[in-house]
């Protein structure tokens, strides 16, 4: 896979950045994929929330698409972890949005009224959605105070209701893509963007992961028989059930490609989850084994 363009400057402004705003907030509200939390995660953010000593609200966003027995999996695995309370989430629902600010309470109790405010910082890498739940939750306050303008902004700083504010994302957090599984599980989903990686490839990649992990959604929707079905084959079939065929009759696997991956990011394909806690921990070790190149 083609590396993914990484400035180094950009990374150290927003590190920067980061830990400055974190010596004034009071939790770190991480937002990840939960279809693929491990690699939505940015290690950056957990190294520094932990240096300050800061606990985290761990929304597996997008709960709405992922496997609902993946994410429990998911959510065992995080909330097992020190001074981290983790929750599926969907940012398009106010109700799951109406939530947070109770949950992000319980970390930090000794917060309270107007002289300490309770002060959160929203951070995660580009795509997991965080300004969707920004937006959910300042209409929420909206919607409570009625005409009183109540939405101050100052320096990224939100007013998020009586004692307690939200300071956005300082700076872009690109993801700093260590392996190639999580580099084409984020493609997939759409966390990086399209020139960075060839879809041909980010789909017989994401092929071979349902294939092994939802063979029965695969063949439901594409009406094949995926036993010994490999990516590749998955996406020549795909090309002439849905006609990708070129002028000479060769098959067009860039546009089944674009079928595949637009059924996969739009939910056709049904609830998926690209990793577990156990695939994932299989991944590294793996990685960790293979000789450096
Ligand atoms: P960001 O600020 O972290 O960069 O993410 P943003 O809110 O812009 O959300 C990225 C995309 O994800 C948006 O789709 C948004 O509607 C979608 N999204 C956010 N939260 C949820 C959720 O809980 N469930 C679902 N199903 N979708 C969610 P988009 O604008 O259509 O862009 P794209 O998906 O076509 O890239």
């Amino acid at each position: 896979m083609p590396a993914v363009q990484w400035f180094p400057g950009h990374m150290n402004a927003a590190r920067r950045a980061f830990a400055k705003a974190l010596a004034a907030v009071d939790v770190v509200i991480e937002v990840t994929d939960a279809r693929l939390p491990g690699a939505s995660g940015n290690p950056m953010i957990e190294e520094l929330r932990r240096f300050r000593n800061r606990p985290c609200l761990k929304l597996l966003n997008k709960a709405d698409l992922a496997d609902p027995e993946a994410t429990r999996e998911w959510m065992t695995y995080y909330n097992a972890q020190p001074d981290v309370l983790a929750v599926a989430v969907s940012a398009k629902s106010l109700s799951d949005v109406g939530r947070i600010p109770t949950l992000a309470r319980q970390l930090a109790p000794h917060r309270s009224g107007a002289e300490k405010p309770l002060r959160l910082i929203l951070a995660g890498i580009p795509n997991v959605g965080k300004s969707t739940l920004m937006n959910a939750l300042l209409k929420r306050r909206v919607a409570k105070v009625g005409d009183e303008p109540a939405v101050t902004k100052s320096q990224q700083t939100l007013d998020l209701g009586p004692g307690m504010t939200l300071t956005d994302t300082p700076g872009l957090m690109w993801p700093k893509i260590e392996h190639d599984a999580d580099g084409f599980m984020l493609a997939a989903s759409h966390a990086i963007g399209r020139n960075a990686v060839i879809d041909e490839e980010v789909a017989v990649n994401l092929g071979t992961i349902l294939l092994a992990r939802y063979p029965a959604s695969i063949e439901a929707r594409y009406r094949i028989d995926a036993t010994g079905l490999d990516g590749e084959g998955l996406l020549e079939h795909i090309a002439r059930r849905r006609g990708c065929i070129r002028k000479g009759g060769e098959v067009d696997l860039e546009k089944a490609a674009n079928v595949f991956l637009t059924d996969y990011r739009t939910g056709a394909l049904g609830r998926i989850s690209l990793e577990t806690p156990e695939s994932r921990q299989r991944m590294l070790a793996a990685t960790a084994l293979s000789p450096p190149l």
